[in-house]
């Protein structure tokens, strides 16, 4: 090897270990095509997808893993017959515990802590909130209450992704009937 050539190869040396930007520094890309593919944001137009959405479409007729289409969109009185409720006499403390979390979080600020439809937001409110102790609510089969915190009712909207597991939903239930009985 010349001494020309052994001058070069120390040149080339010296760029390729300068690519190494040392420990905790990331790397320097001295040709990085390979390295970062094209990214989309969310929402964006992209000309190569056939509907031109970034966001992916899932094939028709599919749905997502552990996804439970639910029977009664649209009918509360076929959901109050027909749902059965899997915490069915369930009234131990940590059920009921469990139902008063959930409804803490997600009721009581409108249908108040005694359940009497007297929550903070009540008086903001631009209709008065039902109590739930009353005989409408006492009549309504469990399975309705349950539709109404999944689908909401009227100018209540639905609770289903403040609530999203099925079970606390329930206990929801008992812990309004459990109130009910007091
Ligand atoms: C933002 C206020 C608000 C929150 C929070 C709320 N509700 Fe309601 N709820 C209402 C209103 C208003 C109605 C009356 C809706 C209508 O019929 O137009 C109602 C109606 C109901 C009814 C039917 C009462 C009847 O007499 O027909 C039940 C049962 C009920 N809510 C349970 C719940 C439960 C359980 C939660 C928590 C998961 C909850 N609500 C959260 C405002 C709220």
């Amino acid at each position: 090897m010349s001494v020309k050539n052994s001058f070069m190869m120390l040149v080339v040396g010296g760029l390729l270990a300068s690519c190494n930007g040392g420990p905790n520094k990331p790397n320097i890309e001295l040709i990085n095509d390979m390295m970062k593919g094209p990214d989309y944001k969310a929402q964006q137009y992209d000309e190569h997808q056939p509907h031109g959405r970034s966001n992916r479409v899932p094939p028709e007729g599919t749905v997502p893993q552990g996804f439970e289409p639910y029977a009664y969109p649209n009918d509360p009185v076929a959901a109050g017959k027909n749902l059965k409720n899997p915490l069915a006499g369930k009234n131990d403390p940590e059920t009921l515990a469990r139902g008063k979390k959930y409804y803490s979080i997600a009721c009581q600020v409108c249908h108040g802590e005694k359940l009497d439809g007297k929550g903070t937001v009540t008086s903001k409110y631009p209709l008065p909130i039902p109590s739930l102790l009353s005989d409408t609510v006492r009549n309504h089969p469990d399975g309705r209450v349950f539709h109404i915190i999944t689908k909401g009712q009227g100018l209540m909207g639905s609770y289903s992704r403040q609530i999203t597991n099925l079970d606390d939903r329930w206990a929801v239930v008992n812990y309004i009937r459990s109130i009910q009985r007091q």
